[in-house]
């Protein structure tokens, strides 16, 4: 495993293979960051890239870009921990990245599924992060990446810029999303939970799965949203942004009466700290 902080240092090591499988992460590595890695390294890619930036254009103005956990030193030794640790791990600074200063105007290339859900309380946050996940793509030229299944919303729009702007040359693969044995998906923010909110989180998973089994014994979708709203809205300390069902493949909310593959998205704010999690599944036709 080589940690490399510059592009020409990246370009240099990475001429020789042809096949890269590639992980963007911010750091703060957990066992949902480690599980990408080993879906990576099972690619049967020539080498494996791990990138580790936090990235500035992704952060509102409220938000706190500078408190963001930045964790190099156990990151790594985590990694090295690994049965087959990433080959290269990219560390580039701010100015490596945007070496002609931050720009504050970014391209507008989230559209409207930006601005809805994780986009309406994160103004610009993902203009921000396709941004550099198209700086990253451009500068690692992988044929592979892996995303975590949990940021559903970024998963949709990267799947969206690869096809509109990489002409489907990269292959998005999918990394499931890790829980606690509680149900509570693994998030660098769980961290920041207090006592009560470690309590009260695995609700929200909980709730998901009573949508989904509400949906599939024949509650109508209206119905079954409304349950799972009133239910999240009574956990101790939560404070509910949105529980939305959309068609997977457009990001759009369906109606009752939809069928096909789903996806139900939360997010709650739960005594200060903003949790999301989703659930995919298939809406049958009743037999
Ligand atoms: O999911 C993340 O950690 C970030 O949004 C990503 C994809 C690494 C881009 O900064």
């Amino acid at each position: 495993m080589k940690v490399i902080n510059t592009v020409e240092q990246l370009h240099s090591e990475l001429a020789n293979y042809k096949k890269i499988a590639f992980v963007p992460t911010m750091g703060a590595l957990h066992e949902g960051h480690l599980s990408l890695i080993r879906k990576a390294t099972s690619l049967n890619a020539d080498a494996v890239v791990l990138s580790i930036f936090v990235n500035p254009t992704q952060f509102g103005k409220n938000e706190d870009f500078d408190k963001y956990p930045r964790t190099l030193d156990a990151d790594l030794e985590k990694l090295t921990e690994l049965a087959s640790p990433p080959d290269f791990v990219f560390v580039p600074s701010v100015a490596e990245v945007y070496p002609d200063g931050i720009p504050t105007q970014l391209e507008p290339r989230a559209g409207a599924v930006g601005s809805v859900f994780e986009g309406a309380a994160r103004p610009g946050h993902f203009d921000g992060m396709l941004h550099v996940v198209n700086w990253f793509f451009r500068t690692v030229n992988p044929q592979l990446a892996v995303f975590g299944a949990k940021d559903a919303q970024q998963l949709y729009l990267i799947k969206r810029m690869v096809h509109r702007e990489f002409v489907d040359s990269i292959q998005i693969v999918e990394g499931e999303t890790v829980r606690e044995e509680s149900g509570l998906a693994l998030s660098s923010r769980n961290r920041f939970l207090s006592e009560m909110g470690r309590i009260s989180a695995p609700l929200i998973y909980a709730n998901l799965k009573l949508v989904e089994v509400e949906i599939s014994n024949g509650a109508t979708i209206s119905q079954a949203l409304e349950q799972g709203r009133n239910a999240l809205q009574g956990i101790s300390l939560a404070k509910l942004d949105y529980l939305a069902l959309v068609d997977k493949s457009t990001f759009k909310p369906v109606d009752d009466g939809f069928r096909g593959e789903v996806l139900l998205l939360v997010a709650v704010v739960l005594d200060g700290v903003r949790l999301i999690d989703n659930l995919t599944f298939s809406i049958q036709e009743p037999a």
